[in-house]
């Protein structure tokens, strides 16, 4: 599927983030469990990552979106849809999108929640691209967020090391210029990888309970090597993926933008496209593992460090739960 088919295109705006000020570095895993700062920063490239003390998801979503107010001005009212991807709503229902509408007082919005875990910014991309394409909404705000650290076991240190918590936005405009904005994109699920990465408690299947207490049933449960397996091939062939049927040559890539959940499938990823590393946005080492937020977060710092200029070829690629992946081929359009 292409731009082709669509009426309109969805172009960047706006956008903003927002990372909490408690930072938890190697060495505060070091004194917690049986790990090491050197076999962090080898095995993911995670130097640091931030914790939200006080608040939910909606909170970080709330001050990424002030952010992007504060930066460009954006009167919330014109903005005709709020996509949430999370995998850590404030709570099952309400969804957090209708938190954080009552919270910024956007009455003349709808919106929901979207969850394919670190996929679902570029699947929440995808939808965005939908809803203003076929002509009915002009503007659609989609965030990232995810307070990863509230389902962390900070007793487990295969997991607990790889997350942080943030925040970050990115505001969609219709466009009639079939040039710019979201140009293509692939996405993919397979379910049969719900086995290496989960939370098995809370849910329908098992309502939280004493045993699922004790038994950690609340906490993310990873088998590290079984995605990073699949996570390294799903990530690289979407991104070339992308570039081979939109004709794109590693020169014509100014940014390969990828999910943040290990420098070596971020490497992996780069090699198989056949761009330098100075194309590759990472932050991983600040913020270690943020979900959904990890891209908008890459966006928006490379553009503060002025990195980013418009009419730039982005190639945006996640792997998450599920098995979710996807990618995203996006002209940058923000001065
Ligand atoms: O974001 C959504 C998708 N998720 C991903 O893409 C993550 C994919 N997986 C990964 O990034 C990597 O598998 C991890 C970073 C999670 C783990 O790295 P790894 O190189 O695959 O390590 P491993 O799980 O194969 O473990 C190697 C060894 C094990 O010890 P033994 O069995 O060889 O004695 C682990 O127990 O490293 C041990 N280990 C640790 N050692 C020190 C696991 N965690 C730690 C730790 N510190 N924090």
């Amino acid at each position: 599927m292409t731009g082709k088919e669509f009426k309109y295109n969805a172009r960047i705006i706006a956008f903003g983030k927002y990372v909490p000020d408690k930072v938890l570095d190697n060495k505060y895993f070091e004194s917690i469990v049986d790990t090491t700062d050197e076999w962090i920063i080898t095995r993911t490239g995670i130097r640091e990552r931030r914790v939200l003390e006080k608040g939910a998801t909606s909170d970080l979503a709330v001050n990424a979106i002030k952010d992007m107010v504060r930066r460009f001005n954006i009167d919330l009212d014109t903005i005709d849809v709020l996509i949430v991807a999370t995998v850590t709503p404030d709570m099952f229902f309400p969804s957090t999108a209708c938190v954080i509408m009552d919270k910024l007082e956007m009455e003349k919005s709808w919106g929901f929640d979207l969850s394919a875990a670190c996929s679902g910014f570029v699947f929440a991309c995808s939808v965005a691209r939908s809803l203003i394409g076929g002509g009915i909404y002009k503007r659609v705000l989609v965030v990232g967020a995810d307070k990863m650290s509230t389902i962390t076991d900070y007793t487990d240190r295969n997991t607990c090391i790889l997350f942080g918590d943030a925040g970050a936005c990115v505001l969609f405009e219709r466009t009639e210029n079939k040039s710019d904005g979201i140009l293509d994109e692939v996405l993919y699920c397979d379910g049969s990888g719900r086995n290496s990465l989960y939370m098995l408690g809370g849910g329908s299947l098992n309502p939280a309970s004493h045993e699922t207490v004790e038994k950690r049933w609340h906490y993310v449960y990873q088998d590290g090597k079984a995605v990073f397996k699949v996570a390294v091939i799903g990530m690289a062939e979407v991104a070339y993926e992308l570039m081979a049927r939109n004709n794109l040559k590693p020169d014509d890539v100014a940014y390969l933008v990828p999910h943040q959940a290990n420098l070596r499938i971020i490497e992996a990823t780069r090699e198989r496209m056949g761009i330098g590393p100075e194309k590759v946005m990472v932050n991983i080492h600040k913020y270690g593992n943020t979900t959904a937020a990890t891209i908008p977060l890459c966006l928006v710092d490379y553009y503060d460090e002025g990195k980013l200029k418009v009419g730039d070829n982005l190639i945006l690629a996640s792997f998450g739960a599920g098995y979710t992946w996807g990618g995203i081929y996006l002209k940058w359009s923000v001065e």
